[in-house]
């Protein structure tokens, strides 16, 4: 990726993110957010992070409170930050979609085109050693956005796993990782998120 110098501050370029998307008529889900009294949900977190997480999009709870992962999946991803000794304010968290589907339904092809945009101009802002991806959805963007989408295939078997891509700010690690919602119902699948995120701990980027 390309990064453009900017004379302003990270806090004020998060902001003119967060302004552009409060008025984003473009979107097919600006009036579905502005129906519900929805808000956009930018991100949280540190904008000084090492690393970043990407989920997919908000869902009602996210929207209602204009945060990220603050429902149940989000209760999961405050466990596993916990597990190896982070927090959310270590980090950032956001998704690729910043508003959210009706039914929870997954983002279209056309939004995230729409929405990918903010993200990348988020990624740029932090300049960020590592990325974990939550899910197929972002998983397959990062990578593809990072020029290795050549090596995106099942998330079953990238998960847990590291891979190099380079940007202006030097090499960025990508780890793609399960959405911590497929924990919610299956033990297994949590233990499995846990032994991923050690991957995470093992790494000199915090
Ligand atoms: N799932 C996501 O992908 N993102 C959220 O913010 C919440 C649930």
């Amino acid at each position: 990726m390309s990064d453009t110098p900017a004379n302003y501050d990270r806090f004020e370029r998060m902001k003119a993110i967060r302004d552009e998307l409060l008025t984003f008529k473009e979107s097919p889900l600006y009036e579905y957010r502005t129906q519900n009294h929805y808000f956009p949900v930018i991100g949280e977190g540190s904008h000084h992070a090492h690393i970043m997480f990407i989920g997919e999009a908000p869902g009602e709870n996210e929207a209602k409170q204009g945060r990220p992962f603050c429902g149940a999946a989000g209760r999961i991803l405050d466990e596993l930050l916990t597990s190896i000794g982070l927090q959310r304010k270590d980090v950032y968290i956001t998704n690729i979609v910043k508003d959210r589907p009706p039914e929870n339904r997954d983002p279209t092809p056309e939004e995230i085109a729409l929405y990918a945009p903010f993200l990348d101009r988020q990624i740029k802002i932090i300049q960020p050693k590592a990325i974990a991806t939550l899910g197929r959805f972002s998983t397959a963007y990062v990578m593809d956005r990072m020029g290795i989408g050549d090596k995106v295939t099942q998330i079953s078997a990238m998960h847990g796993h590291c891979y190099i891509a380079q940007t202006d700010w030097g090499e960025i690690n990508i780890v793609p990782l399960y959405h911590p919602a497929v924990a919610l119902y299956n033990g297994s699948m949590r233990e499995t998120l846990k032994e991923d995120f050690q991957v995470i701990q093992l790494h000199s980027w915090l």
